[in-house]
């Protein structure tokens, strides 16, 4: 037992003045996603409603248990930019507990552009297939979209195609899919319970053509209507493309729900005993004051992690060395991770440290959390002296080929390499989420700008040209403002960098389910060496 002590107290000066910020942040963050939940336009509802139909959140909430929680992933995709049809995309996607089983549940939003698919919500979809993959979730899809969204049509065509080749590849590693269609599936949304195990059909609301009655009569001449060409009830008994025809869409979800039912569960799946989780010994209020607002002003992690594991216990690895990198080992309800977290700028030793400590999760199966608060690696002629490429790039070996699972949390700045050696997102961690003070990019506006002008500057007189100062501070002015709102957590989340956004007390409930997720099938291990000790 290595309970951590807080030394946090509210009084304390700067605890109440960034406590307000970090709320501000929080209620801007809880606004936006206000925004994710528009499902279309009041007449596409009461057409819906019309026609006996759910929502689609509605048809989340229903086909999970009773008291699933739900972990709704990439909800600001799409965020402010340019030609996205919806905040979040015309769908919505998470992670939560049906019959019993975790599954991945998406639901198209049909009520908005008629569900179809856009850039932004295509690359949702292929993020969520990734996921859904590399955690074997089963999958249920809710089926209401128009395939293509026209206009996207050349940004889309090519990769579109991939969500086809994804579900039936799950298929065969096992992974099952059950698409429920629930209203109109043209094209590419026909292809979604084409391509599932299994697929159930709502009688009268599900139309699942490959082209609708006034596209074929163009083509061919033939006379049809929805419900002669693709209706439920002739899917159903005639082409057999519907296994399930069901009354209304609470019968299919009832179905759904069987059909999850008869899933085994993994052997190899951890489930922690509840009764045995202690909750932290410091209240997650509290990280509101604690993480800080603006990254330039540190923080100690350690009060972070004393509100977020188990019982605030943290038996932590090589505590004397290479203090500016915490690693260690801590529960999240119960589920063993090993952690590693920024304290300051990474050096040599902090390298060597985190490559040690990756080893020995990898080879003992355990995940890997990493708390990203970081400014890269240190630089200068001392540090290249020692080789601090060689340290930085051993750290990137090991993260790059661990076998764990790993997950990420930016909590601060993520800047530089050290963005990489701390399982940034091309460095596939199963999840990523960020706080919505988290920044991220190269290096930070300033710095940037400012070597932008030294190379300018060096360049001008090698040339022999005259340096224009008006134009040039002009120039880095406005280099700066884009930088800065390119590297928020916004610009981030809106761009799929990660899976979403969290406010600092949502930590422990969000880390409790990724690690359920990891924790319920298999964890393999990458080593064919002995640890190395660095
Ligand atoms: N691309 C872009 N926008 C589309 C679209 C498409 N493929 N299909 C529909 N929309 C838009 C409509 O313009 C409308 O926009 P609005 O809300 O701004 O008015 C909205 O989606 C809803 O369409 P609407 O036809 O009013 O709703 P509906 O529920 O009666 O029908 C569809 C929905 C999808 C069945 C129907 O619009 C349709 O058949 N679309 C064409 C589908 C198609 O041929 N896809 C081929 C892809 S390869």
């Amino acid at each position: 037992m290595a309970i951590l002590k807080s030394n946090i107290h509210p009084q304390q000066a700067g605890y109440q003045e960034n406590y307000q910020k970090m709320q501000a942040l929080v209620a801007d963050m809880e606004e936006k996603l206000v925004q994710s939940r528009f499902q279309g336009a009041d007449k596409h509802i009461a057409a819906a409603r019309k026609q006996g139909k759910l929502l689609a959140r509605e048809r989340i909430a229903l086909v999970l248990d009773p008291d699933s929680p739900f972990l709704e992933l990439m909800p600001l995709a799409g965020l402010e930019v340019k030609d996205a049809v919806a905040v979040g995309g015309t769908s919505v996607g998470g992670i939560g507990v049906v019959s019993g089983h975790l599954a991945m549940i998406i639901a198209n939003v049909g009520t908005n552009k008629g569900g179809t698919v856009d850039y932004i919500t295509l690359q949702k979809s292929m993020r969520l297939a990734e996921i859904a993959r590399e955690n074997r979730l089963p999958t249920i899809t809710f089926v209401e979209s128009g395939g293509a969204n026209l206009p996207e049509q050349a940004k889309i065509f090519n990769q579109g195609g991939a969500s086809f080749r994804e579900i039936t590849q799950r298929s065969q590693e096992g992974i099952p899919s059950i698409a429920i269609v629930t209203g109109n599936a043209t094209a590419g949304g026909a292809y979604i319970p084409g391509m599932s195990d299994y697929a159930i059909f709502v009688r009268n609301n599900a139309k699942v053509f490959l082209a609708g009655p006034p596209l074929v009569k163009m083509a061919t001449g033939e006379e049809s209507d929805d419900e002669s060409l693709g209706g439920a009830a002739m899917h159903s008994e005639v082409s057999g493309v519907s296994d399930y025809l069901a009354e209304d869409e609470y019968h299919a979800i009832r179905l759904a729900r069987e059909l999850m039912s008869y899933l085994p569960v993994d052997p190899a799946a951890f489930r922690p005993d509840p009764a045995t989780v202690k909750p932290p010994r410091y209240p997650a209020e509290e990280l509101l004051g604690i993480v800080t607002a603006d990254y330039r002003v540190p923080f100690e992690v350690r009060e972070l992690l004393a509100r977020v594991i188990d019982d605030s216990d943290f038996h932590e690895f090589k505590p004397s060395f290479a203090p500016t990198l915490v690693t260690g080992f801590a529960r999240i309800h119960g589920y063993p991770v090993g952690v590693i977290a920024n304290n300051g700028v990474l050096f040599s030793d902090s390298a060597n440290k985190a490559t040690q400590f990756i080893q020995l999760c990898d080879r003992q199966r355990i995940p890997i959390l990493f708390l990203q608060n970081i400014t890269g690696f240190m630089v200068g002629k001392k540090y290249e002296a020692e080789g601090i490429i060689k340290h930085g790039a051993k750290m990137i070996n090991a993260v790059s080929n661990a076998k764990v699972p790993l997950l990420t949390l930016m909590i601060g700045a993520s800047y530089g390499a050290g963005n990489y050696a701390m399982a940034g997102r091309s460095y596939n961690p199963r999840f990523l989420f960020s706080y919505p003070n988290a920044k991220i990019g190269v290096m930070g506006s300033e710095q940037l700008v400012g070597v932008m002008d030294i190379v300018q500057r060096a360049s001008a007189a090698k040339a022999g040209k005259p340096y224009d100062e008006q134009k040039a501070q002009m120039m880095g002015a406005m280099l700066k403002q884009e930088l800065e709102k390119q590297s928020t957590a916004y610009y981030a989340t809106a761009h799929l960098w990660d899976d979403g956004l969290l406010a600092p007390t949502q930590t422990r409930d969000y880390l409790a389910i990724c690690l359920a997720v990891v924790y319920s099938q298999t964890i393999s291990s990458a080593g064919s060496y002995g640890i190395f000790r660095m």
